[in-house]
């Protein structure tokens, strides 16, 4: 069974986490389902950009990002080449690295 080890994020899981994941499991569900509320204002139909994450190991065994999932992360706060959004990214076989941003776009417009 492939795991996430998520990263420490002062706001979502300040001592980081090591989860277990089915494979095709999104990493956000992941995540969900052990406690790491990430946020997903769309509802997870790739239509915002609130559930960022960056892939720091294992972004190669995701399945590539779509055309949509693409022209949304262009407006990510943050955005690195191994950016996903995690409602949409799923896990293959292997074991993932995952870094949870500081901030998303909602975030950013509300504290400026
Ligand atoms: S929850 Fe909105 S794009 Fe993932």
């Amino acid at each position: 069974m492939p795991k996430i080890i998520f990263l420490p994020s002062e706001e979502h899981c300040p001592e980081g986490l090591e989860a277990q994941a089915e494979s095709g499991e999104t990493i956000l569900d992941v995540a969900l389902r052990n406690g790491i509320e990430i946020e997903h204002a769309c509802e997870k139909s790739c239509a915002c950009t609130t559930c960022h994450v960056v892939v720091r190991e294992g972004f190669d065994s995701l399945e590539e990002s779509d055309e949509l999932e693409d022209d949304m992360l262009d407006k990510a706060w943050g955005l690195e080449p191994e950016s996903r959004l995690s409602c949409q990214a799923k896990v293959e076989g292997e074991d993932l690295v995952v870094d949870i941003p500081r901030y998303t776009v909602n975030q950013v417009s509300e504290n400026h």
